[in-house]
């Protein structure tokens, strides 16, 4: 239609015409593999584009998960629809919550998402061929453990190890220094976000859009790779920075846009003095604050790197010895157990050793009520090995620590755990876990060991 002909329509038509125009070329166009970062438009669609099958996915980004939401409506049935509140054929509401919604389906001749109630709330429109590119994950970071500034936290894990199961004739256990496999040359991108709970990130919409309004507090003084237990390697962060006994959330934010169930810890008391410790390839779940001056600066916690010999060369000695006398058991050809074999035994033996190798201290002023402390206790009192220096509040290893040990090895190797009805309570944490009657398993008070709140009842040395 040219210039002169359409001047020649009434002014009216002309008007409806312009309009319609404006709105098929005002519609934004969503790019697959993309977020798109927004507020509603006027007039508030998007154009989705031609596929046989496309994820979408939206995130609010500001309000909390009470706040009146704004509603999304998608169609595959063209891309000239409107699709909204009314409904219609091929219609379908994203239903949102906590802030996060997504749809997938085909689209064979394009699509529109509309909005509706939006006002000027920003969010995210994320188009993807595959998986909707924001989601919520049950996955949860770990906290090891704090101390009144610091924090030693863990991602998710991933991308598991192989585990060789050793068999007859060439039995071989892991060395008393394990090999640790190279880490993963392209690990899972995780991103963590600490806060005070009082900032309420809970309540918050619970995307990652929302949740980085809150800058993360403290500094992430060391980021790598650890491989801390069969379930894969993991993203260890050292925290610094914290304010003393203050209660923090933690999330991770996977590929940024998938985010986890929060955890909660609090950071210790200004007079707590022990120090963080990980990264121990002959031990390795160990992530807790044991009784020992700071390491000397720049370093921020102990490593292998420099940790004192005195203390581990002891344990990788007895762990040598311990796995000679098991082997000297056929293990693979004959068997002790049904369930059982010199493997999970030599891997018992070593979690107990190193749970009570390392002193694990405990604030009282932070500490769960109930929890298997123990007050006063000289640095070097339970392993020679430590210097001694100021007393602390040891935080006892839990009884089951040791019977899942007695229980994974042979008889012959005599080890043996105290009995509750006798003195297990001087040196151990009892009925946490188990209920505390001698040989029953479960039924304890609170049943667990450590909770996602950051209470830790007694030492797994998991
Ligand atoms: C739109 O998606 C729905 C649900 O997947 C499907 O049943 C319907 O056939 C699709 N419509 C078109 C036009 O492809
Ligand atoms: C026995 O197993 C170990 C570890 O799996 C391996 O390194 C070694 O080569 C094997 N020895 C023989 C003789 O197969
Ligand atoms: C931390 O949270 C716990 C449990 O929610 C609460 O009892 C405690 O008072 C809080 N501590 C601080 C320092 O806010
Ligand atoms: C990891 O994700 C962050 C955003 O959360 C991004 O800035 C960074 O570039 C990503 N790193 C890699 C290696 O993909
Ligand atoms: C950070 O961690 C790496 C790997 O363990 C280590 O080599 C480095 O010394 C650490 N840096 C600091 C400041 O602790
Ligand atoms: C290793 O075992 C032998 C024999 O039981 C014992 O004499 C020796 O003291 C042990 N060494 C260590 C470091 O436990
Ligand atoms: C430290 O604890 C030991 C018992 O483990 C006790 O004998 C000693 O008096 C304590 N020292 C101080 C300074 O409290």
């Amino acid at each position: 239609m040219s210039i002169d002909r359409i001047s020649m329509l009434p002014a009216a038509l002309l008007l409806l015409l312009n309009a319609a125009l404006s709105a098929a070329q005002t519609r934004t166009s969503l790019a697959v593999d993309s977020v798109l970062p927004t507020h509603a438009p006027n007039p508030p669609f998007f154009t989705i584009p031609t596929a046989t099958q496309l994820a979408i996915s939206v995130a609010l980004c500001s309000g909390t998960v009470d706040t009146p939401t704004p509603r999304f409506f998608v169609t595959n049935t063209s891309s000239t629809a409107s699709p909204g509140p009314d409904g219609g054929t091929d219609v379908f509401e994203i239903v949102l919550d906590q802030g996060l919604g997504s749809w997938t389906g085909p689209f064979p001749s394009g699509g529109v998402l509309g909005v509706s109630d939006a006002a000027q709330m920003p969010f995210e429109i994320g188009v993807s061929s595959e998986y909707p590119i924001h989601s919520s994950d049950d996955a949860s970071a770990l906290l090891g453990d704090t101390t009144a500034t610091e924090a030693l936290l863990f991602s998710p894990p991933f991308e598991q190890p192989e585990i060789i199961i050793p068999a007859y004739p060439n039995y071989t256990l892991p060395a008393a220094i394990p090999s640790i496999p190279q880490p993963p040359s392209d690990p899972k991108n995780y991103t963590l976000i600490v806060s005070p709970t009082s900032n309420g990130l809970t309540s918050m919409q619970q995307t990652s859009c929302a949740l980085s309004t809150q800058k993360s507090t403290g500094i992430v003084a060391n980021q790598s790779l650890w491989l801390r237990d069969d379930l894969g390697w993991r993203t260890e962060w050292t925290m610094t920075g914290l304010t003393p006994q203050t209660n923090y959330t933690a999330y991770v934010i996977l590929d940024a846009y998938k985010v986890t169930t929060p955890i909660f810890f609090t950071t210790k008391s200004s007079s707590f003095s022990c120090s963080l410790v990980s990264r121990l390839p002959y031990c390795p779940s160990i992530s807790y604050a044991v009784p020992l001056s700071p390491p000397p600066s720049p370093a921020i916690t102990y490593d292998s790197t420099n940790l004192p010999a005195s203390i581990g060369d002891p344990i990788v000695a007895i762990l040598t010895n311990f796995t000679t006398m098991l082997t000297t058991f056929a293990c693979g050809r004959d068997f002790y157990s049904p369930l059982v074999t010199c493997a999970d035994c030599q891997e018992a033996y070593r979690t107990w050793l190193c749970a009570v190798s390392f002193s694990r201290c405990a604030d009282p002023a932070t500490a769960p009520p109930n929890a298997a402390l123990l007050q006063s206790q000289s640095p070097n009192a339970r392993n020679k090995a430590f210097p001694s220096g100021n007393n602390f509040t040891q935080l006892l290893p839990c009884l089951e620590t040791c019977t899942a040990t007695d229980r994974a090895c042979p008889n012959f190797l005599g080890f043996r755990c105290p009995l509750p009805r006798f003195n297990a309570a001087q040196s151990y944490g009892v009925g946490y876990v188990d209920s505390g009657a001698d040989g029953v398993m479960g039924g304890g008070h609170p049943g667990m060991w450590a909770d996602d709140f950051g209470n830790v009842w007694c030492n797994s040395g998991l």
